[in-house]
């Protein structure tokens, strides 16, 4: 069989032409370095390049950013003069309480990168969504920050979450499809999204640096998906009923992880 050249450069299928400000912003989204926001030594940190491409696509006035890691989104708001509410459980703030938000005026974006479940720890904190004891809590969890942040929003905001698919070493490497199961606790939270998913290309990962003696399928992405409330979209579906949007497989009959 012939081999097949390895991929090094990929060519990116032509987007179309349209009123877009940001016409480079399509539903790949590809930049090397990570920009000067936040810290690399961060682990699981994100570049700024597409918060900053969204905050500006969506006009974002106020974000707010309830995983605040090493300050990516924090630090890109401030550059570019955006007032943003940031916190993080390892600042004492948990996002998926309700009692985090009081008092604050409602943000027109919310930028959300919770951890990939159990892939990579983040404190010794049972509240860190990291240290969920199943996946059942941990999606669980996620749909209280999803309703938190969007109580927390003004009518016509946006949410965009930042997640990706892993092996979970401790369920015998199992393929853990977050960006998929986020989807359906964000229309569970009484979101929908607001556009394509864009795919990220991860570029400078840890993990692509290491040599693994097992066979599999690496990684290279992970999916942001922007929401907005659903009452947004209710007019393209005017007879479905409130209760019908919610996918009708409820978080707790969802298969259980070892
Ligand atoms: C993927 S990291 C975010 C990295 C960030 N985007 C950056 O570039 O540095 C996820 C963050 O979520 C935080 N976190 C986990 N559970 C949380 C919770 N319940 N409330 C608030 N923050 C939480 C972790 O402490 C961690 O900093």
């Amino acid at each position: 069989m012939k081999n097949v050249t390895p991929l090094t450069r990929v060519t990116l299928p032509q987007a179309p032409r349209n009123a877009s400000p940001l016409p480079w912003l399509t539903s790949i989204h590809s930049s090397i370095g990570r920009g000067p926001w936040g810290s690399s030594r961060y682990r699981g940190n994100c570049d700024g390049y597409l918060i900053k491409d969204l905050l500006q696509y969506f006009g974002a006035r106020s974000v707010l950013d309830p995983m605040t890691g090493s300050g990516t989104c924090r630090d890109v708001c401030r550059d570019l003069g955006i007032p943003c509410v940031s916190f993080d459980i390892k600042s004492g703030r948990d996002a998926s309480d309700a009692s985090s938000y009081r008092g604050l005026e409602p943000a027109d974006f919310a930028w959300l990168h919770p951890p990939y479940w159990r892939m990579i720890r983040y404190s010794e904190n049972p509240s860190c969504m990291s240290n969920a004891p199943s996946l059942d809590a941990f999606l669980g969890q996620l749909t209280h920050v999803l309703t938190h942040c969007r109580n927390a929003l003004t009518q016509d905001g946006h949410i965009a979450v930042l997640i990706g698919s892993y092996q979970d070493r401790q369920s015998g490497n199992r393929q853990i499809p977050l960006p998929a199961l986020t989807t359906q606790a964000a229309i569970a939270a009484g979101l929908w999204p607001a556009c394509t998913d864009i795919i990220r290309f991860q570029h400078g990962n840890t993990s692509s640096r290491r040599t693994y003696r097992s066979s599999f399928i690496p990684g290279l992405h992970d999916v942001c998906t922007v929401y907005s409330e659903f009452h947004q979209h209710k007019k393209y579906w005017p007879h479905t009923k409130e209760s019908a949007r919610v996918i009708p497989l409820p978080i707790s009959s969802k298969p259980q992880m070892p």
